[in-house]
């Protein structure tokens, strides 16, 4: 019997909470205007002091077509960057221990280190909206209703982060905002029919916020006119010591999970979900990514079964001992891809030149997980025409002193 976690429909075949619903009631809340520049009477909105989003432009695709990013600030002093090329998040500005504000996202200053050959190499998609389904689709195929279908390989024979050109690889049409929570960037895509092979016309709604108490929350929506998995999600990798160390190894990390995906050679989960009991995938008490990474072949790239699946929920909290950064992720997510940046081997500089090594900076992808069109016994991920596909994921920051 197909689950419909994110619908409200509650059906199961396998065991305990990640059976239940991760239904969120969550809607998109900002209230958009189409200006793009800070108009004097923001406060018109009727819910909020803060002002609009600036913008600015971040360069041009291969064809031509503008970039902007887009600048959300807080009274605190952080700031969330995002460009519309991928709706993808370039920089964030969050406090230290003593205040020190300072960037915490592993990326470029310009959309052109976005759109090099290197980067499209190696694509570590860095700060992307991930669609239409983050991770992978065995060999890139699924069956609706019977029907088959067969969408883009890229990733060793199998279908990653929705194929040869995702929606990380898109302009999104973009209109900053604000809500009652603060300063908002709305980010809309129509993935058509048939691209990369999926079905349906889906149109996406992303909104992004950053809210008065540090937190960056990410709103995603989306309909569909034909049934679809659809699995989105964002790329960001954090280093919360970005600048004075060149790896994450350090960083303590909690994930309240007491099961996580079994994979094969290909990452593609078997099917079986583990205890994490005794292994080093047990993070449901803190540990430092770097103390037992070695004994995990590759390094962490796995998807966690939250033991909570319904409503909002911890997917994870991170510390770093420098500086005194803490990041707690919530989600109605029922899993987390926590993946350690086991690609990167030096051949991207970034940000301030920084070279961005193995290990320079980790991913939180909260998510439906791997390959779930195939695997009957995980929470389902086909929407279907009349549905509302809603999920909302929030990254606060914080210091422990
Ligand atoms: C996800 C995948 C990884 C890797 C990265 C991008 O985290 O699980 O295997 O593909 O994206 O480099």
């Amino acid at each position: 019997m197909p689950i419909s976690p994110r619908l409200g429909v509650l059906a199961a075949t396998f065991s305990s909470t990640l059976l239940l619903a991760a239904c969120s009631s969550n809607s998109t809340t900002s209230q958009e205007t189409a200006a793009t520049t800070a108009p004097a009477d923001s406060a018109a909105t009727g819910t909020s002091a803060s002002a609009m989003p600036t913008s600015a432009s971040f360069g041009k695709t291969a064809d031509g077509t503008e970039i902007q990013l887009f600048t959300l600030a807080n009274a605190k002093g952080m700031k969330a960057s995002i460009s519309t090329y991928g709706g993808t998040l370039t920089s964030l500005l969050v406090p230290d221990k003593d205040g020190k504000m300072s960037d915490v996202i592993l990326g470029f200053d310009k959309a052109a280190g976005y759109l090099s050959p290197e980067f499209k190499k190696s694509n570590p998609y860095f700060g992307a909206l991930i669609g239409r389904y983050g991770n992978r689709i065995a060999k890139g195929k699924f069956t609706i209703d019977g029907k088959p279908y067969q969408v883009g390989i890229n990733n060793n024979g199998n279908s990653l982060h929705g194929g040869t050109v995702g929606f990380n690889q898109k302009v999104w049409t973009a209109k900053p905002g604000t809500s009652a929570e603060g300063e908002t960037l709305t980010l809309t895509y129509l993935s058509k029919d048939g691209e990369e092979g999926y079905p349906g016309n889906l149109n996406v709604t992303v909104v992004y916020t950053l809210t008065a108490d540090n937190a960056l929350k990410i709103d995603y929506t989306a309909t569909t006119d034909k049934a679809t998995p659809v699995n989105l999600t964002n790329h960001a990798y954090f280093n919360l010591a970005l600048g004075q160390s060149k790896d994450v190894l350090a960083h303590q990390v909690t994930i309240p999970a007491d099961r996580y995906t079994v994979v094969d050679a290909s990452l593609i989960p078997t099917g079986e979900l583990k205890p994490v009991k005794g292994t080093p995938f047990d993070f449901t008490s803190p540990h430092a990514i770097g103390e037992r990474i070695a004994q995990v072949p590759g390094g962490y790239d796995h998807n966690w079964a939250l033991n909570q699946a319904t409503g909002q929920h911890s997917a994870a909290t991170v510390y770093e001992p420098t500086t005194g950064r803490t990041m707690e992720v919530t989600t109605d997510e029922p899993g987390v891809q926590f993946y350690t940046g086991n690609f990167l081997d030096g051949s991207l500089k970034g940000k301030d030149g920084v070279v961005y090594g193995k290990h320079a900076g980790f991913c939180l992808e909260t998510q439906h997980f791997p390959d779930s069109p195939n695997q009957a016994k995980f929470p389902n991920t086909i929407l279907k025409p009349g549905e509302t596909y809603r999920t909302t994921t929030s990254y606060t920051f914080g210091v422990r002193k």
